[in-house]
């Protein structure tokens, strides 16, 4: 039985330590938002934070979230995954959607670290983060635009 906080709440898992963490989320415990892709941590579609940090949940095993906290997109409601969320409505980032999750949760880690972030930084922490739909433009001026408080 391996204990871990999820999106504020305590919640323990009874899967096989080995089962990866994306499957634990969707399967055992229902949350939806977090996507499976490649399954080999190419993709970024999986991505939620472990204590904080952007982390491919198809490649974590259960074992290794025992007593940390983690937050899928269902958790992601703090100031600055509330604005970022905003911006992507604003700008009309998603197309067929699927790569989005991932793309927030990857952007939510950057800014946190550096709330403004070049070009440069921003190809560099979203480099891993595939979308297939090349929603690439629009992500880059929203992750700008939540940034500077929305306007940008
Ligand atoms: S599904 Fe995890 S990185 Fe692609
Ligand atoms: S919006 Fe379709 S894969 Fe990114």
């Amino acid at each position: 039985m391996i204990q871990f906080e999820l999106n504020g709440e305590a919640v323990t898992s009874d899967s096989p330590d080995d089962t990866p963490l994306l499957w634990v989320l969707r399967d055992e415990l229902k949350l939806k938002g977090t996507k499976f892709g490649c399954g080999i941590a190419m993709c970024g579609a999986c991505t939620v934070h472990l204590n904080g940090t952007a982390t491919r949940s198809c490649v974590t095993p259960l074992s290794a979230v025992e007593n940390m906290s983690i937050t899928t997109i269902e958790g992601n409601d703090s100031a600055l995954g509330e604005a970022l969320q905003k911006a992507w409505v604003e700008e009309q980032v998603p197309q067929c959607g699927y790569c989005q999750s991932g793309q927030i949760m990857q952007a939510t880690d950057l800014l946190s670290r550096n709330p403004n972030p070049s070009d440069e930084d921003i190809n560099a922490a979203m480099n891993g983060n595939l979308c297939r739909c090349m929603a690439y433009v629009r992500i880059k001026k929203a992750i700008k635009s939540a940034a500077n408080g929305g306007g940008a």
